[in-house]
């Protein structure tokens, strides 16, 4: 047996699925997940000593790759001068300036945990701020775990939402508005009708989450400019976009700036470091400035802050246009492959985030996305992973690119994935 299968039979006794997160326990794909035993550069190593090239990268953060050696020293050094002080430090300065540096549209900047504590907070302080309790996400966009945001939207018109898991009262759902992404109209006509009871638009600017699917022209200025008429407050959740897409985020590739934003993943370094920012007048809303209550006991751990401090340094014009060229290499490499085997099936790709849907593209919005064999996907990430190559293991997640990724890594996964792609059109 597997160091992994026995790891996770293990597991399964006494953790919840076996997996402290539940996309982990590769139910979307089946097989058995890979305990991970270490990682360094584009590679992860399981308990068994196999070698995977990565395309999940702990789901964004490693951009740089797996046990950067500045990174790594970084965090030596930060713990050897005590773990956590629960006291304001040099270092949490340091990491809200280069936050603001980076992001114009960011005046002011709290640290949290976690991408679900930051779109939590941002929306507590866009409602502190507006007074107003109606918020609007987009179907297929996730932004966390919170109550009020696990709601997915009823099909065609706008709908109120009804939660999405168990233990979500209705009560909490019941001010979450979903519309469908990329749907310009439906956002409009739910202002005219809405208009002065909605605090917020929260939206992933490249969506991650249903597979990676990019705004159309002209949609992410679309929010910003009908929060602005209406005295909303747009949140750009750049928990996986940002510093992904580009140094600055996609607002930063677009050239337009949201009201607030929230960041995580790559900002931390690959620790529970997240943020939320923005506007100066709605930041200073958060307490101990105004009423909107939010803390946390480990909220710029030095550790986490120095971890993040030695990523940003390193996010510099020369990594984006390597990332930006090793994507354009897999997207064309595995789009040839889907081609030469005719499987319906699609790449889309925004700088290093990609997802190679089962459907016939192009995916716009969820609708779109649903439309993709998750069978057929489970078979291709299976076939993937037995020849060393480790994709999300779920259709509707985005893969990603690293800067330790090289040119021989992403050819080697295309012709993988050729292979692949064969067996199952000989066996369709
Ligand atoms: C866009 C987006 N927002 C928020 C979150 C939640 O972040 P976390 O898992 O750190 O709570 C995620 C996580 O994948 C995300 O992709």
């Amino acid at each position: 047996m597997s160091q992994s299968t026995e790891l996770f039979s293990r597991a399964q006794r006494v953790i919840p699925g076996g997996v402290n997160s539940p996309v982990r326990a590769f139910r979307a794909v089946g097989g058995t997940p890979r305990f991970i035993a270490r990682a360094s550069g584009a590679y992860l190593y399981d308990e068994d000593k196999v070698k995977y090239i990565d395309y999940v990268g702990s789901w964004g953060p490693m951009i740089l790759g797996h046990a950067h050696p500045d990174v790594v020293f970084a965090i030596q050094d930060a713990a050897a001068r005590g773990t956590s002080y629960g006291a304001p430090t040099a270092l949490e300065v340091t990491f809200a300036e280069a936050i603001t540096a980076l992001y114009p549209s960011i005046e002011m900047v709290r640290a949290v945990s976690s991408g679900t504590e930051a779109t939590m907070s941002a929306i507590r302080a866009a409602r502190g701020y507006t007074g107003r309790d109606v918020i609007i996400k987009f179907e297929g966009c996730y932004h966390g775990h919170a109550d009020f945001l696990l709601v997915k939207a009823g099909s065609g018109a706008a709908t109120f939402g009804v939660p999405d898991s168990a233990g979500v009262p209705a009560k909490a759902a019941e001010n979450t508005l979903t519309l469908p992404f990329n749907d310009k109209s439906a956002l409009l006509r739910a202002f005219e009708a809405r208009g002065t009871a909605i605090a917020a638009v929260i939206v992933e600017p490249v969506v991650g989450n249903m597979g990676c699917v990019a705004p159309h022209d002209g949609f992410l200025e679309a929010i910003v400019e009908v929060c602005k008429r209406n005295g909303a407050v747009s949140i750009f959740d750049e928990v996986m976009t940002g510093c992904r897409v580009a140094k600055s985020g996609m607002q930063g590739r677009v050239g337009i700036k949201p009201d607030m934003t929230c960041l995580g993943k790559i900002i931390g370094g690959g620790m529970p470091l997240a943020a939320y920012g923005g506007r100066r007048s709605i930041m200073e809303t958060v307490a101990p400035l105004g009423p909107v209550y939010q803390a946390g006991t480990l909220s710029g751990n030095p550790i986490a802050v120095s971890a993040a401090l030695a990523t940003i340094k390193h996010l510099d014009d020369s990594l984006y246009e390597k990332l930006e060229r090793l994507g354009a290499q897999i997207e064309a490499g595995l789009n040839a492959a889907i081609a030469d085997a005719k499987i319906e099936a699609c790449v889309q790709r925004v700088g290093s985030m990609f997802t190679l849907f089962m459907t016939r593209g192009p995916v716009n919005n969820w609708e779109d996305a649903k439309r993709s064999d998750t069978a057929l996907f489970g078979r291709f990430h299976q076939g993937m992973l037995a020849r060393g190559h480790y994709f999300p293991p779920a259709q509707f997640e985005a893969a990603f690119i690293s800067g330790a990724h090289t040119e021989d890594d992403i050819a080697n996964t295309v012709i993988a994935a050729r292979e692949v792609l064969h067996s199952l059109r000989a066996a369709i």
